[in-house]
């Protein structure tokens, strides 16, 4: 029994979602499939100039996903850090924004759904919030999609055949979310012994060491004051952001942004006014 209604929803899903205008997602995820070369070289390290932007991911080939650690007002789970965003650095580390406001799309929520991609949406109803103070969730996402998402040259709409309005915005949050899975910083930090405290310090040097034991990789970490709250894990792609590969790396020297010393990883329970 169990299996016929498997291979019913297997079977209704995509039909639903192709109807809805996105022929090629379905509503568990990617379903899209680019044909750039698994032979072309990762972002940020090439030698010759590439041309084709639509597999090779230009000019912001050093990709940092972001995340919050906010507790004051504390948003999200109490043992998660937050998504913040999916940032397309150039090499350089300098950056672009806005790229094309004519993408600027008005309700993420909308795209998710008409896209049949309910799963990520309620993901991100969870993982991916606002500070309440500066607005709701979906202002945030319109945000990071208009400030950060218009950039990728690979998620260009040209580069995408039988393109529907939003569709490459669709994949930027399948993308985020599911790189985002794979970076649980609360674990990372819990499995070297550092979990949230209200009085515990620790210096810059050990926080990295930890993450970098823990994960393989060091990333970059900021500070409000002396009080840890958001975090940069680095990736160059390769290939297109719809399929391609995130390659992770560790993050240059300097681009923390803490104290060297002193620094707090408070608890989220909205106990933390001094
Ligand atoms: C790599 O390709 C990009 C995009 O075409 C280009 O701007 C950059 O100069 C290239 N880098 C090298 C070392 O050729």
């Amino acid at each position: 029994m169990l299996s016929i209604f498997t291979l019913g929803s297997t079977l209704l899903l995509p039909l639903l979602v192709e109807a809805a205008g996105y022929a090629n997602l379905n509503s568990m995820g990617l379903f899209r499939r680019t044909s750039c070369s698994a032979s072309l070289p990762a972002s940020c390290h090439n030698t010759t100039v590439e041309t084709d932007l639509c597999c090779f991911e230009a000019p912001g080939g050093s990709i940092l996903q972001t995340q919050f650690w906010d507790t004051n007002p504390a948003t999200g789970p109490t043992n998660s850090w937050t998504i913040h965003g999916l940032w397309p650095d150039h090499c350089d580390n300098s950056y672009s924004e806005d790229c094309d406001p004519s993408r600027d799309y008005s309700s993420i929520t909308d795209l998710l759904e008409n896209a049949g991609a309910t799963s990520t949406l309620s993901y991100m109803q969870t993982y991916w919030k606002n500070d309440p103070n500066d607005g709701s969730d979906e202002e945030l996402w319109e945000h990071e999609w208009a400030t950060h998402g218009t950039c990728y040259s690979t998620l260009e709409p040209s580069c995408i055949s039988g393109y529907s309005t939003g569709e490459e915005a669709v994949y930027f949050f399948e993308r985020v979310v599911g790189l985002f899975q794979t970076l649980d910083t609360y674990q990372f930090l819990k499995s070297q012994g550092i979990t949230p405290s209200s009085s515990k310090t620790h210096t810059q040097s050990s926080l990295l060491s930890a993450l970098k034991a823990a994960s393989g990789y060091t990333p970059a970490i900021s500070c409000s004051g002396s009080d840890l709250d958001e975090i940069s894990w680095y990736f160059n792609l390769q290939g297109s952001l719809i399929d391609g590969t995130f390659l992770q790396y560790n993050a240059p020297s300097g681009s923390s942004d803490c104290p060297s010393s002193g620094i707090k990883y408070l608890p989220k329970n909205n106990d933390n006014d001094v």
